[in-house]
């Protein structure tokens, strides 16, 4: 029914990016007496499913908030499960989005991550490289401070070197060294579990993003739950600083 439903909005009215930040696994657990971890557990179907939906919408681009530079203060153990969900990922479903068309890339601070896990981010990212139909972005290890930082540096270091004048930074020039250079800024940005921030998420590129917020909780944010999201951003008037026509 979802599919039949979303087939009836205009393609022009649809998001060509989705950012979310899937947020309430943990409450989601609590409310069943589980552990945390199942949240995390059953959150990963519902990354499954969220890709499915995102590539019978023709959406372009989707960037899921998976582990922010401060999820490192939860417990350890919490941690070592949230990596080994994501390795097993990327184990065992890169080979079917890759017959999908899907693009899969890692944004973030790599370098800090396991190398096992390196290994397997590069494997992924080197198979689906040349792939068009959906640029899956996966924020592990990523805020929008550290995005904002790492390009500043490599700013500078281009100025020290000569490469580049001080007078030519520019938004663009900025914009270049960003994670996701040469994608464009996503149009809708989803959180669920009913949290009002955006949390150290994509800091500059949401600058004309259309927030939308629900209380469903990650694990339960399905096809139908997209759907709702998609009809919200289509009756949306986006103005982009300027007025109505
Ligand atoms: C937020 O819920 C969720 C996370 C910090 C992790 C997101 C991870 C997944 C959805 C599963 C793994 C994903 C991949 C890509 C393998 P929370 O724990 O903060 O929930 P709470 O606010 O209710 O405690």
């Amino acid at each position: 029914m979802a599919r039949k439903e979303a087939m009836s909005i205009p393609s022009e009215n649809l998001p060509l990016h989705v950012a979310i930040i899937m947020d309430g696994n943990g409450r989601w657990a609590k409310e069943r007496h589980l552990p945390r971890v199942e949240g995390h557990r059953r959150g990963v179907e519902s990354v499954r499913q969220v890709i499915q939906s995102a590539l019978s919408h023709q959406i372009k681009v989707l960037t899921l908030f998976a582990f922010s530079t401060d999820n490192w203060k939860r417990p350890q153990k919490e941690v070592s499960f949230l990596f080994d969900l994501f390795l097993n990922l990327l184990q065992t479903e890169v080979e079917g989005l890759h017959q999908q068309g899907v693009h899969l890339q890692v944004i973030g601070e790599i370098t800090e991550l396991e190398p096992k896990i390196q290994l397997a981010i590069q494997k992924a990212e080197t198979l689906t490289a040349n792939n068009t139909t959906l640029h899956l972005n996966l924020a592990i290890n990523y805020s929008g401070r550290w995005d904002i930082v790492q390009a500043c540096r490599k700013i500078a270091r281009q100025v020290l070197d000569k490469t580049q004048d001080l007078e030519s930074i520019s938004e663009q020039s900025i914009a270049r060294h960003l994670s996701l250079v040469g994608l464009p800024e996503p149009d809708l940005l989803i959180r669920t579990s009913g949290e009002l921030r955006i949390s150290n998420f994509l800091l500059w590129d949401l600058m004309y993003t259309e927030l939308y917020f629900t209380e469903t909780y990650w694990p339960d944010f399905r096809d139908e739950a997209l759907l709702l999201a998609l009809t919200d951003f289509a009756r949306r008037q986006r103005r982009f600083g300027t007025i109505d026509a």
